[in-house]
């Protein structure tokens, strides 16, 4: 299955493994390895790149991650960050309700109410998965990990499991700061902390998790208008509304046509979602969906949410990566109430307390798409084709052989190419051939090869991971010719083909 052979080069290679795995490994937790955390940054690069990009009023922070617990009071994390459990009465063994049901009778049963699972459990006959044992009614467990500061531990704060909070308890002094302007937005791309009752899927369900969220801090009266809607006014978007759920059937609705049901202000945003995963990500259209989630289904701070879904065979099918969240003033409002600060803001004689957008990320759960969707396997190699600014490296720096000064060149080509801004790595192990087959399996999208033609006439050639196609290039022109084929250009338009 793909899945194991993702797992195994992971390990093999060094993307990631299990943490603490000299001890056994803890369960919901990896550790990225050297590949894994370059692509990770690579990915979060490119994330901030696109969606910082958008206005000119976007900044990221970063916030802490263990927080007072009155903030999780206002956002209302204590009382409803909860995840349906069920306790066997025989071991005291927990389960994740809906899991259990889904791993059982098939089909996704998140959202379903705590009664109707209950009574789904008895019908069917549902024992503990553990040891057979009759289970207790469906109730709730907290999924925040608490945490207990100072010699006494008398201050209880947590670890944020979202990092949302963030940006929510920082948002009046940023307001102040940045001079007082609307639409403002604050990202962070951070850690996040649940304690997930069943972790499973390696990085698609994790304990502690890193989320890229923007938080677009808006006027509530402009949520059916947007500066640049007419740019994407005919682009559409691809949707799976509730009523299509059961069809599975996802339709192309283009911007305009979107405004039927949903206002421009989300739409705009959905629409940049989207272009991000297909343009940006490289993600086919037919593996990516918006899914709309109703009533309990959606976050309890959401007024619309639309969840976005890239098919992945490890899942079994559609899986979320990330979600475009109308939260009205549910957290600005919550903060203001506990903690007696106003969150108001005075724009044109108005005052009102701003809503938010929010653009929500799972970090992790990208990468690991990333990985599934671009593994392909050849004849004679596999292959990551990574988009190229997305992938560990940007290229790999090899002299054709150990001898007559070649490495020595090829060390003088990597150092200019560092001291450029490109990541790159020298590797001289093993015929050329072999090389090849190695950064093509970690997903290197350039190889540039230092032979003995380079010490003639200055050249290099620069071969492309996808097609094998090689080219020469002057070394001299090197740095400009890797980063207009890293920006897409093809090896024809920067020197002469081999
Ligand atoms: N901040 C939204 C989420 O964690 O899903």
């Amino acid at each position: 299955m793909k899945t194991d052979k993702i797992l195994d080069i992971a390990k093999r290679r060094g993307f990631f493994w299990k943490s603490s795995l000299i001890y056994g490994g803890l369960s919901g937790f990896y550790d990225y390895a050297h590949l894994g955390a370059a692509l990770k940054r690579r990915w979060e690069n490119a994330w901030r790149r696109f969606f910082l990009s958008m206005d000119e009023n976007f900044h990221e922070i970063e916030p802490c991650q263990i927080m007072h617990e009155n903030v999780f009071r206002a956002s209302g994390h204590i009382d409803s960050f909860i995840d349906p459990v069920v306790k066997c009465k025989k071991c005291l063994n927990v389960e994740r309700a809906d899991h259990l049901i889904e791993s059982v009778v098939g089909g996704s049963f998140e959202g379903v109410s705590l009664e109707d699972m209950s009574r789904i459990i008895r019908e069917k006959g549902i024992k503990c998965p553990k040891c057979g044992g009759p289970l207790e009614e469906v109730g709730v467990l907290n999924m925040m990990f608490p945490v207990e500061l100072g010699a006494d531990g008398s201050t209880r704060a947590y670890l944020s499991p979202e990092t949302a909070q963030g940006a929510y308890v920082n948002f009046k002094q940023e307001f102040e700061v940045l001079r007082r302007r609307l639409p403002m937005g604050l990202a962070v791309v951070g850690k996040a902390f649940r304690n997930e009752i069943s972790p499973r899927n390696a990085l698609l369900r994790m304990r502690e998790f890193t989320q890229a969220e923007l938080q677009i801090f808006f006027d509530p009266e402009r949520i059916d208008s947007h500066p640049r809607f007419d740019e994407v006014s005919g682009y559409r978007l691809l949707l799976l509304p509730e009523k299509n759920r059961k069809s599975g059937k996802v339709s192309g609705v283009s911007c305009s046509d979107a405004t039927r049901f949903l206002p421009r202000f989300y739409i705009y945003h959905m629409a940049m979602v989207q272009k991000f995963y297909l343009e940006v990500l490289g993600i086919p259209k037919e593996r990516f969906r918006f899914r709309e989630l109703v009533g309990d289904e959606k976050a309890f701070y959401n007024k619309y949410h639309w969840d976005v879904e890239i098919l992945l065979e490890s899942a079994g099918g559609f899986r979320e990566v990330a979600g475009v969240h109308y939260r009205t003033d549910h957290d600005l409002s919550g903060h203001q109430k506990v903690s007696g600060e106003s969150m108001e803001v005075s724009i044109e004689g108005r005052k009102f307390v701003p809503h938010v957008l929010e653009l929500s990320f799972g970090v992790d759960r990208n990468i690991y798409a990333l990985l599934e969707n671009c593994y392909r396997e050849e004849k004679e190699r596999t292959i990551f084709s990574f988009p190229r600014r997305v992938s560990p490296f940007d290229a790999g720096v090899f002299p054709l052989v150990n001898r007559d000064s070649l490495p020595e060149k090829a060390r003088e080509v990597q150092s200019m190419l560092t001291a450029s801004g490109f990541s790159v790595f020298y590797d001289s192990g093993g015929s050329i051939g072999r090389r090849y087959r190695r950064i093509d399996e970690v997903g290197v999208p350039a190889g540039i090869t230092i032979d003995h033609q380079t010490l003639e006439d200055g050249t290099v050639t620069l071969r492309d991971r996808d097609s094998m196609k090689q080219a020469r290039v002057s070394i001299e022109k090197l740095p400009s010719a890797l980063s207009r084929f890293l920006d897409g250009e093809s090896l024809k338009a920067l020197g002469k083909m081999l």
